[in-house]
């Protein structure tokens, strides 16, 4: 009992089993802990999802999950103009009373989305002159405004008015109204529903670039004129790889707060599909960016709401705009993914449990090979020097032979991994060990160095190293190699160990 591996699997095994419990998901995992509402509400924060009518009314278990997991909700297009007004002077407000009620009855708050939008709108609206365009919009904002009196806690009154260049758009109500009728619309939503939080959300807006810059500077004239706007909604459309830096996110909010305003991260999702690697090692990438954005709105004050555009993997909107993929919390199957636990804790202050995940089996080879291989020679797996089963190499004729073991499906572009593996030699005298990633991908075959030291026969050596990979598509096998000793030398593996590269302790300093 007193091999490393065993001595490891002691120390780190309760809260690996637990991490790894966890990442294996099912609902049962997810469970077992607080749900998002209850970990966001510890904080003093809601947590939402954009809710679409027509799952609702067709799947059970897509109501159930939102109401259980969610403490707000914003209706995904329900509340947009063009779906409750196919043609002049038809409304259909059944769509949004439907979602509303749902909420209602969870005892969700709703975020109104949206009163003014160049987008979505009706195409009979489109086609009037732009006077007429604007005469029937702010119309159908005062209607609006009525029919939902008293059910929206929060309204997204302007939605993307802003140019990338940071500019108000030029848009055809843009050309009738000016920014004279973006104000109005604020102050008709103040007056017609007092009791709303009153935001204007954009895109692109989330770090520190000319959008967020002009942004900041038309939010900051409002407010010095009285425009009655409550708060500013950062949409967070990400993908992985292209996200501004959590720092600038929070000195953005920041500098928003300090103009008195709310922030809410509106409309989450994290793009993965175009990453080089697994789709075990996407989720990885994603679930540690979710955990750094998260974990930077519970660490400012001013960031009160955060919002994912949608429930699941198959209820995005991703999939039809930007192509197949799987940006959200939850698995087309409604299961909880990696992203679901790292979200709920950073809203707990707990570092990221992504960081805990074993991908390698524990406990050395209690059980077996694991999924290791002799690349040359012959391996078995037999008693060890320091007693317990390790896997031993012999017969081999080449100092690269060794212990093997493919990890492709745990690499992915832009996640760094830490390798560990205990290793000794047989008889023979002192020998140069070395742990090695062999990569087969779209830029060809290459061999990474990751540790390297010396094994004297019997006594256990730890090789230690990051495995962080420029991969390239595609990927066609990632493999852990032990290496070194000259040719007919035994070569031992007691153990190994693959794990995301985390900072120690990421998340552990910041507090609500
Ligand atoms: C999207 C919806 O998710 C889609 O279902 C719809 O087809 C188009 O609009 N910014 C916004 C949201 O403010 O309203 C958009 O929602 C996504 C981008």
């Amino acid at each position: 009992m007193s091999s490393p591996a065993r001595q490891r699997a002691l120390a780190v095994g309760l809260a690996g089993a637990l991490a790894l419990v966890a990442a294996l998901g099912g609902a049962s995992a997810a469970a077992e802990g607080p749900t998002l509402a209850a970990a966001a509400a510890r904080t003093g924060r809601q947590i939402g999802v954009a809710v679409a009518h027509d799952p609702l009314v067709r799947e059970i278990a897509y109501g159930r999950l939102i109401a259980r997991e969610f403490s707000s909700i914003t209706p995904e297009n329900e509340l947009k103009w063009s779906p409750m007004a196919p043609a002049p002077e038809v409304v259909d407000d059944s769509r949004w009373e439907t979602v509303l009620a749902a909420a209602a009855a969870a005892g969700q708050q709703v975020r109104g989305h949206t009163l003014l939008w160049d987008q979505q709108l009706p195409s009979w609206a489109v086609a009037l002159p732009d006077a007429a365009l604007l005469a029937a919009q702010r119309a159908h904002t005062e209607r609006l405004l009525a029919a939902t009196s008293g059910r929206i806690a929060v309204w997204d009154v302007v939605n993307e008015a802003l140019e990338d260049d940071g500019s108000l758009s030029r848009t055809a109500m843009w050309r009738a109204g000016g920014e004279r009728h973006l104000t109005d619309t604020f102050r008709t939503a103040r007056q017609m529903a007092p009791e709303a939080k009153l935001f204007y959300n954009d895109y692109g807006v989330e770090g520190i670039n000319p959008k967020s810059d002009g942004m900041f500077a038309v939010l900051r004239r409002w407010r010095a004129a009285g425009v009655p706007v409550d708060g500013v909604g950062l949409q967070c459309h990400l993908k992985a790889g292209e996200a501004p830096p959590v720092a600038q996110l929070r000195a953005n909010i920041q500098r928003l707060g300090g103009l008195g305003l709310d922030v809410h991260l509106t409309e989450i999702d994290v793009q993965v599909r175009h990453l080089d690697g697994s789709d075990w090692g996407r989720d990885a990438v994603q679930a540690r960016l979710l955990h750094q954005w998260v974990e930077a709105c519970v660490a400012e004050p001013a960031c009160t709401a955060l919002t994912f555009w949608g429930l699941s993997d198959r209820h995005t909107w991703v999939d039809h705009a930007h192509g197949d993929d799987r940006p959200l919390l939850f698995d087309d199957e409604l299961e909880p993914k990696l992203s679901y636990f790292a979200v709920r804790a950073a809203l707990l202050g707990k570092p990221d449990p992504t960081c805990a995940v074993e991908r390698l089996p524990e406990g050395g080879f209690d059980k077996g090979m694991g999924g290791w291989r002799a690349s040359g020679g012959q391996g078995a797996v037999v008693e060890g020097p320091s007693g317990g089963p390790a896997l031993r190499v012999s017969g081999r004729t080449a100092t690269w032979q060794g212990p093997v073991r493919t990890v492709t499906d745990s690499v992915a572009d832009g996640l760094p991994l830490r390798a560990r593996a205990q290793v000794t030699v047989g008889p023979g005298g002192p020998a140069k060990v070395a742990l090695t990633a062999h990569v087969i991908d779209g830029a060809g075959e290459r061999f990474v160095p990751l540790a390297a030291g010396q094994a004297q026969p019997g006594r256990w050596t730890a090789l230690e190293g990051a495995l962080s990979i420029d991969l390239k598509a595609p990927v066609r096998s990632v493999e852990l190699y032990v290496e070194g000793p000259p040719a007919g030398q035994e070569l031992w593996l007691d153990g190994a160990s693959l794990r995301v590269d985390c900072p120690a302790a990421a998340g552990a300093k910041v507090r609500p």
